[in-house]
């Protein structure tokens, strides 16, 4: 199977770029388990050195965890963010008030928001160049349904998905994150193998790579069941750069666990 797309002969990507490793917190937790999760994983990554980590909390929270990781090296995400600047747009919460209050990332376009609040793609890519212009790095994510891969569609799928979002950040492509979750992976236990992973990390690559000359330093993030047993032979894939973690994000074991294989 390797080899079958143009960059999956590099074996050992040359790069000195670290891997990331992010915790999606989706709809769980409250103040208490928080801290105690937070302290947990501040613990373990006390002299962290090899990889990036960030954790996504649950906007409400943001502000009490960038407070309790303040001068630690663990960043702060949210999960979603307005493509708005300002107004009228009840509920939501733009890039600027993200920023000023220490938020570095923004998960834009994650499966749930595409099923549940009918996210397009075409509004996916807009809410990664709101988060760029006000200075947050948009995680944008892609990736098939089982319907969709059953039916030979998975690189179309992502394609597709990855088009728009570079289209819309324009000459900022070498400044995002993706990140490939198939969603068919995704709070099922079902992970995709290390090379079926690979192999849709080759085609994202490629694709960035026809638009920006810094394709390789774009981080693509797997994410779909990622866990302490699986994750060191998903981070080994030349292509996978990172992992955007759900379930296991909320064990703290769990997650120092998948830090360290990215830090191997
Ligand atoms: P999971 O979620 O690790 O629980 O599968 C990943 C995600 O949805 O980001």
């Amino acid at each position: 199977m390797l080899g079958r797309w143009p960059h999956e002969d590099r074996f050992e990507r040359v790069t000195d770029m670290k891997k990331l490793i992010a915790g999606n917190w989706k709809m769980n937790g409250d103040t208490s388990s928080n801290a105690a999760l937070l302290d947990a994983v501040l613990l373990g990554t006390a002299d962290l050195t090899g990889c990036d980590v960030l954790v996504c909390p649950p906007s409400l929270y943001a502000a009490a965890v960038v407070a309790r990781l303040n001068g630690s090296a663990i960043a702060v995400g949210a999960q979603d963010v307005s493509t708005a600047e300002k107004g009228a747009y009840t509920g939501e919460i733009s890039a600027t008030m993200l920023r000023d209050i220490g938020v570095r990332y923004a998960l834009v376009g994650h499966s749930e928001r595409r099923q549940y609040h009918h996210e397009t793609d075409a509004l996916v890519g807009e809410k990664a160049q709101a988060a760029l212009s006000k200075g947050i790095t948009p995680i944008v994510c892609v990736g098939e349904t089982l319907a969709e891969r059953e039916a030979d569609q998975t690189n179309a799928v992502v394609k597709r998905q990855l088009a728009a979002a570079i289209h819309a950040v324009g000459h900022c492509v070498s400044e995002i994150v993706v990140a490939y979750e198939p969603v068919w992976a995704i709070g099922t236990g079902q992970t995709a193998t290390p090379e079926q992973a690979q192999m849709v990390h080759a085609v994202i690559r490629a694709q960035l790579a026809a638009a920006t000359p810094n394709a390789e330093k774009v981080r693509i993030l797997y994410g779909g069941s990622m866990n302490a047993a699986n994750a060191a032979s998903l981070l080994a894939q030349p292509d996978i750069d990172g992992g955007l973690i759900g379930g296991a994000a909320l064990k703290a074991e769990d997650f120092l666990t998948i830090i360290r294989a990215a830090q191997a």
